[in-house]
């Protein structure tokens, strides 16, 4: 009898849950898509769904410094994430919102409507929706998926880095501006790192049980390498391979 349970257990396909939280510009993104890509997983980006109802408020005239019109407005846009690493995509009411909702004035919107509890629930709910049908399972990425969204992940990481890192990646477009440039991507980043971690609901956390990862002198390749690493050792633990 004992046979039977083991080769079943050996032979069923792994379901594979992380969460990939972590401040702007450590690498997040790069960096999930990659992993799920590579183990043949999911992706979701949870940050590209708080700027697509962002978005939809700019578009829509909702004052997003009001948490109560914003509250209101919060279930009329139909927000759809495509989650192929590959080629993810996101939808707001059927429209494709991949470029909008990287323009600056999203950017600057988005800590505002992200602090907003009935907007954090509706996320959350959707999110934990995507990643229960995801067959083999999934990678996600955000600000609180090990402490609030997936708090029963099978593995969560937190990735860090100096904020001069961080501002440096994601100048990366501008090489050759002079350091204005850098010094205001650095203050933006930090602002907004700071709105994201002091807001009363879910705040960027690193979750007790998530394992950190400095990625300040990692090259991406050598943080996909060291996150798949503990994937798989998080599933050989529990008997599965991914
Ligand atoms: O990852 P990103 O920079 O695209 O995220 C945009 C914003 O969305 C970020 O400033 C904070 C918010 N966010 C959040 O509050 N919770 C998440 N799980 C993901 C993003």
């Amino acid at each position: 009898m004992s046979f039977t349970v083991e080769t079943a257990a050996r032979t069923a396909p792994a379901t594979v849950i992380v969460g990939i939280d972590g401040p702007s510009g450590t690498g997040k993104s790069s960096t999930s898509k990659a992993v799920a890509a590579k183990l043949g997983l999911r992706y979701l980006d949870t940050g590209a769904q708080y700027r697509a109802i962002t978005w939809w408020m700019l578009v829509n005239g909702v004052d997003v410094q009001d948490a109560d019109a914003v509250a209101t407005a919060a279930t009329k846009p139909v927000i759809v994430s495509g989650t192929n690493p590959s080629a993810p995509t996101i939808t707001v009411d059927g429209q494709d919102a991949s470029g909008p909702i990287r323009t600056q004035e999203v950017t600057s919107a988005v800590s505002v409507v992200s602090a907003v509890p009935e907007v954090r629930a509706l996320l959350t709910e959707l999110q934990r929706g995507i990643a229960a049908t995801a067959e083999r399972g999934i990678v996600v990425e955000g600000r609180d998926i090990g402490t609030t969204v997936l708090p029963d992940a099978d593995l969560k990481i937190f990735l860090t880095a100096s904020a001069e890192a961080r501002a440096a990646r994601r100048s990366g477009e501008l090489k050759g501006k002079e350091a204005v440039d850098l010094t205001a991507t650095r203050d933006a980043l930090v602002k907004r790192d700071a709105a994201d971690s002091g807001r009363k609901v879910s705040p960027l956390a690193k979750a007790d049980d998530a394992v950190e990862v400095d990625t300040t002198e990692l090259t991406l390749e050598q943080v996909i390498e060291c996150v798949v690493t503990l994937i798989e050792s998080a599933l050989s633990r529990a008997g599965q391979s991914a």
